[in-house]
């Protein structure tokens, strides 16, 4: 169902046979909510002063960083597809809906001019999990390179009593310290002031997670909502961004509450540390699924 949802943007609704629901705006193909179970409320979190005008990155639910992760490029900060309006239905039932993005004049003559084609699945399996899969086609005549992610905004009850598993050992360049490159040496990453690190290969588990079923590669523990967010992701996304603004960035964020950071935590599967190359005519797919588990 096409309609004006959550607030103020186009959306199209999907709901399985026992009533886990979702909700994706036509705006940068953008979702926006996803309830697992039935009455639950929305895993994702999404900014009471989010904004949803057409030139509007909407502050929560899974924006699409693309075709640059923030400020690696020439582009303005994770590329112009979350604010794109353009984005089509390619295919639609009730309980997925694809969207497609292709250049146009605008994308086009931006700072990164290529021939290209987006496809972004988005699915509720029979288990009420999310599953999303992007793919992107080279439908050029010349070889471009790209970085992207899910930008994830998961909500959780208190920000100091969650925390984020599964990346012990890993790499990781911190935003924080100029880029500065460390390596994680806990098995929880804990919350204490600001984050932001992308994380780099992340371990990667057996692949067999596409339903949101299984072991996942990340965990976020949610201890307020006795809860976990399990994360799967394909290898083709190595990468995972931990971000939470916490209170000064929150201060300076027009369209986030001075105290919203409490509510959410960003972990945002992506290919960021090495971009991306395709050929002409060379396709590159990556996917994600998210369910919770208490
Ligand atoms: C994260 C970045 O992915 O996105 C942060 O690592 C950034 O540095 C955050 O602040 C939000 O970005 P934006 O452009 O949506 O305000």
């Amino acid at each position: 169902a096409m309609s004006q949802g959550a607030g103020q943007a186009a959306t199209v609704s999907l709901r399985n046979s026992v009533g886990s629901k979702l909700e994706v705006a036509k705006h940068g193909a953008h979702v926006l909510t996803w309830s697992p179970g039935v009455n639950e409320e929305s895993v994702l979190f999404v900014s009471p002063a989010a904004k949803f005008g057409p030139q509007d990155a909407i502050r929560g639910g899974i924006p699409i960083c693309f075709p640059q992760f923030g400020p690696r490029g020439a582009l303005e900060q994770h590329g112009f597809c979350r604010k794109n309006n353009d984005w089509a239905i390619a295919k639609q039932d009730e309980k997925s809906v694809e969207f497609e993005l292709k250049d146009s004049e605008s994308t086009r003559a931006s700072a990164w001019p290529h021939t290209f084609q987006v496809n972004y699945l988005v699915e509720l399996t029979d288990e009420g999990n999310l599953a999303t899969k992007m793919k992107v086609k080279n439908t050029g005549s010349e070889q471009f390179t790209f970085t992207c992610a899910l930008h994830t905004y998961f909500g959780v009850g208190d920000i100091s009593s969650t925390s984020v598993e599964g990346l012990r050992g890993c790499e990781y360049e911190d935003s924080l310290q100029g880029g500065k490159v460390l390596q994680e040496q806990e098995d929880a990453i804990r919350f204490e002031g600001e984050v932001d690190r992308v994380y780099g290969p992340t371990p990667q588990g057996d692949e067999s997670g596409e339903d949101g079923e299984g072991t996942a590669e990340i965990e976020i523990k949610d201890q307020s909502h006795k809860r976990r967010i399990c994360i799967f992701k394909s290898s083709s996304f190595p990468d995972a961004v931990v971000w939470n603004p916490w209170i000064e960035k929150s201060q300076k964020m027009a369209d986030l509450p001075d105290d919203a950071y409490k509510r959410f935590v960003c972990v945002e599967v992506g290919a960021i540390r090495q971009p991306v190359s395709l050929q002409p005519q060379q396709e590159w797919e990556a996917s994600q699924a998210i369910s919770v588990k208490s």
